[in-house]
């Protein structure tokens, strides 16, 4: 290939006169080296410095009418040896002039130097400078012809068009350069955006994970604290509720005796601390409120329990090799009273092997994304959907619904514990939180996609091997 750098010197002339004798004295100046050799030296003499390029001489051809130089420069650039220059008589009867032919030549070759030569003009010069947008392509020779004159035009037009196209060609590269540079940096961009995502989505992800651990940090030493005294409370409260049984026992026995007690007085007081005390309304509700009692301090005590599994300090962990699709069967014949009348659940089960795991945690996430899932379907009846499947050396659960469908707003904080959109007493909003636990210690990863009004998918992934 050619590059400005390797470029061969060209030192092509094309001689276009009518005149036999003119080619004769030109090839004398210019195609002969001694002579060449001899001119070099009143160059060197005239100009000073080297003209190592001159002592290679020219090479001449010629061309006796203005069609047959066009012929010859359009066979030199088929051949892809195009003339560095051209000298053209003016007048050459009966063919082109000089200036019809410059013009077909630049036509052809827009680089072509020409020196134009004449003794006398048909056209002015103004004329020719017009006719012709010359610019810098040419020069104009007067007859008669002084031989350095030719050498030298020659010499710095050959040379002029060298270094044209040699920076022609420089530019091409540069060009060609920077267009490799810019693809390389646009590539470079390209890969660095991505990565620049990469992170952020890793980044939201490790922000999501340290949120939950130190919330779980909290929540386990908050767990532990209250799990002692909710215990020995809940034991209270049902000695209590014997207690207070037995102490209602004894009290209707008393009333039962009251017709023995022989004081007027004493039983009409009896009677008035029963009507002030309201004793028939306390018997009533005091039942329930043991009762109510209870099941408070029982939720209080599976949330303990929730935040503690949600924390991971569960000490007992498990790890065994289990099929996830009896996991859910159980898990679904749990819930599956409550969810029934609200939807039907579809089974989509792949084949999907055994995995190491912790199995009633894992079937703990799926209660707790079933009952989100019946919670989002409201009035109408909808749909459940469990799909299993395997990819390379994970499996994955999805757990799809019919159901309102999450907030884009809220998409980013139902892990967060505590968040619910239900009313209170219906969620704690620990259920996602305490899966996404789950889920992380088993290496894995959940994620929900939802359209509000169409429904939701949860999705975890879980390596089937448990490293570590
Ligand atoms: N399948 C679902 N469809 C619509 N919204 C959902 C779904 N699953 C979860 N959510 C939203 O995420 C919130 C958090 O869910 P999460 O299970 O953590 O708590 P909760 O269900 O509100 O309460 P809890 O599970 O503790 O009883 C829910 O309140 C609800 O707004
Ligand atoms: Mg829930």
């Amino acid at each position: 290939m050619n590059t400005w750098e390797n470029m061969a010197p060209n030192r092509r002339i094309l001689l276009i006169d009518d005149m036999p004798s003119i080619h004769e004295d030109f090839r004398k100046v210019l195609g002969n080296p001694a002579r060449a050799a001899e001119l070099d030296e009143v160059e060197a003499a005239l100009f000073g410095g080297g003209t190592q390029a001159v002592a290679a001489g020219f090479e001449l051809d010629s061309a006796y009418q203005g069609q047959e130089g066009l012929a010859k420069v359009c066979q030199s650039l088929a051949a892809g040896q195009p003339y560095a220059m051209a000298f053209v008589d003016m007048r050459m009867p009966p063919g082109w002039d000089g200036i019809e032919t410059i013009e077909q030549l630049w036509q052809q070759d827009p680089q072509l130097q020409i020196v134009i030569c004449t003794a006398y003009a048909d056209y002015s010069w103004d004329e020719i400078l017009r006719r012709l947008a010359v610019g810098d392509r040419l020069l104009i020779l007067k007859k008669p012809f002084d031989a350095i004159e030719v050498f030298q035009l020659a010499n710095a037009l050959t040379a002029k068009r060298q270094l044209t196209q040699q920076a022609a060609l420089k530019m091409a590269d540069l060009e060609a350069a920077v267009h490799e540079r810019t693809e390389g940096i646009q590539s470079a961009n390209n890969a660095l955006t991505a990565e620049i995502m990469e992170r952020k989505q890793l980044e939201s992800r490790l922000v999501q994970s340290e949120k939950l651990a130190s919330i779980g940090q909290l929540a386990a030493g908050v767990a532990h604290e209250i799990n002692n005294p909710v215990g020995f409370v809940l034991s209270n409260v049902s000695t209590l509720n014997d207690y207070v049984e037995d102490l209602l026992n004894m009290i209707s026995a008393y009333e039962g005796a009251e017709a023995s007690i022989g004081s007027a007085d004493v039983v009409a007081a009896l009677k008035s601390l029963r009507v002030r005390l309201e004793l028939d309304h306390l018997r009533e509700d005091i039942p329930s409120l043991m009762k109510e009692t209870r099941e408070g301090l029982v939720r209080v005590r599976q949330i303990v329990q929730d935040l503690r599994d949600f924390s991971r300090v569960d000490s007992h962990q498990d790890w065994q090799w289990a099929d996830l699709h009896r996991g859910i069967d159980a898990t679904l014949n749990i819930v599956g009273n409550d969810v029934k009348y609200q939807a039907d659940i579809i089974k989509e089960y792949g084949a999907i092997p055994e995995i190491e795991c912790l199995p009633s945690q894992l079937n703990q996430v799926i209660m707790n994304l079933v009952i989100n899932a019946a919670q989002a379907i409201g009035k109408e009846r909808g749909k459940i959907t469990i799909r299993t499947g395997v990819a390379g050396d994970q499996v994955w659960i999805e757990v799809a619904d019919t159901g309102s469908g999450i907030a884009k707003e809220n998409l980013s904080r139902i892990f967060d514990p505590f968040f619910t959109t239900k009313p209170v007493g219906k969620g704690t909003g620990l259920g996602l939180s305490v899966s996404y636990g789950i889920v992380h210690k088993h290496l894995g990863r959940i994620e929900a996609q939802s359209e509000v009004g169409k429904g939701t998918i949860f999705r975890i992934v879980l390596p089937v091997r448990h490293p570590g």
